[in-house]
């Protein structure tokens, strides 16, 4: 299939461009670059030996979103573009309502009118809210956030449920991810947070390569294995072989649109991530505990029978993989891509 991968110069967006190439279909990228930078791309052509076309500009201009549509025919669409950083959510709120939920209508409007049907997107754990009991099933019904970045997810959901109900041949899949982490195995992709990282992986490899003092661990105090919150951490080069899945399931799929819970079902502590680190780079690391960030869960995974079920798709590499391979690109890229 030739699909629109929307978000395809950002951090999982990049490595479902290279497993779509690898799986025989033909990527179109557009990224406003709002979080990526543009050596990224250079990356993924040197790695799939392939010409990837980029469209620069933001989903949020119907008018340009609905050339794209005219101008670059397409099968489907996978859309990762969207603002993703929780704290600055509850500080921005209309940002990221204006940004990831405009995006979505100015592309569902453009395949409306341009007869695009297959739809795969980027939705997260956090949709389960506060009250769903863990593992996380995807039928719960109580869909629901705690901040305005999630809430954009549960709004998005329905968005494309009522969209997909209503208009024959329309598939989609709603993947909601767990906690995405890793690199490529080639050490030249991965992830590159803009300043202080908000999330954990990407903290402690910053610490590993000497860019932060030390790992601040948010409490030791919860209800788990060592009192450190837990965490279904996911390759995201396996997450990247599930958006495939996903895209080949569309045609199959009885449903019009079906949820999947892509994560390996196995809760790691903040405790156990930091010793596999240490292990990824062969030397002890520096951390304090401190305070509950307010807002965490003590525990979050899947259950991600479905996804096995339905799609034919598990989560193989091990939470030593993701750290080994977190670490060669940090190690390789110790500031990220480079500008310009
Ligand atoms: P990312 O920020 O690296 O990638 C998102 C990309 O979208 C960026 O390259 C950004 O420049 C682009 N973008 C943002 N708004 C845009 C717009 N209006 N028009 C065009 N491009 C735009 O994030 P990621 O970690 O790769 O996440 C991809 C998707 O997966 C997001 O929708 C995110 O919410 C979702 N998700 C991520 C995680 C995670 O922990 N990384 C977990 C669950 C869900
Ligand atoms: C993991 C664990 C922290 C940083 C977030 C979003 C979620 C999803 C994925 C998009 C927790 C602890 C963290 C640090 C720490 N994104 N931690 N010190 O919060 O599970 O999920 O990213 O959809 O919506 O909320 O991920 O990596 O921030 O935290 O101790 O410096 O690490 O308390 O237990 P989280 P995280």
């Amino acid at each position: 299939m030739r699909v629109l991968v929307t978000g395809g110069a950002g951090y999982i967006g990049s490595h479902t461009v290279l497993a779509l190439l690898g799986a025989g279909h033909d990527v179109v990228v557009v990224d406003s670059f709002v979080n990526a930078k543009p050596a990224v791309v250079g990356r993924l052509e040197e790695l799939s030996g392939r010409t990837v076309p980029v469209h620069a500009f933001d989903l949020t201009d119907t008018a340009r979103t609905d050339a794209l549509f005219a101008a670059e025919p397409v099968d489907a669409v996978i859309h990762f573009a969207g603002l993703k950083a929780v704290g600055e959510s509850v500080a921005k709120p209309a940002e990221y309502y204006r940004n990831n939920i405009d995006s979505t209508l100015s592309l569902v409007e453009a395949m409306l009118r341009h007869g695009v049907s297959r739809f795969v997107f980027s939705s997260s754990a956090t949709v389960y809210g506060e009250k769903a009991p863990v593992p996380y099933q995807e039928d719960w019904e109580h869909l629901d956030s705690s901040n305005p970045y999630g809430q954009t997810k549960v709004m998005i959901e329905r968005i494309l449920t009522d969209v997909a109900a209503v208009n024959d041949g329309w598939k989609v899949a709603l993947l909601r991810y767990f906690n995405p982490v890793g690199a490529h195995a080639s050490g030249r992709i991965g992830e590159d947070p803009s300043g202080i990282p908000n999330n954990l992986m990407p903290y402690l490899s910053q610490v590993a390569v000497g860019r932060r003092e030390r790992l601040t661990v948010f409490g030791d105090d919860y209800p788990t294995v060592d009192g450190t919150g837990e965490r279904d951490y996911i390759h995201v080069e396996d997450l990247a072989a599930g958006h495939v899945a996903a895209l080949e399931h569309l045609d199959r799929m009885e449903h019009r649109t079906r949820a999947f819970n892509l994560g390996t079902g196995t809760g790691t502590s903040v405790l156990q991530l930091l010793h596999a680190f240490e292990r990824a780079v062969g030397r002890e690391l520096p951390y304090e505990i401190g305070p509950r960030r307010p807002g965490d869960l003590p525990a979050s995974y899947a259950d991600p029978s479905r996804a096995e079920k339905e799609l034919g798709w598990r989560a193989t590499r091990t939470i030593d993989d993701m750290c080994a391979d977190t670490w060669r690109w940090q190690s390789q890229n110790p500031d990220g891509y480079p500008e310009g």
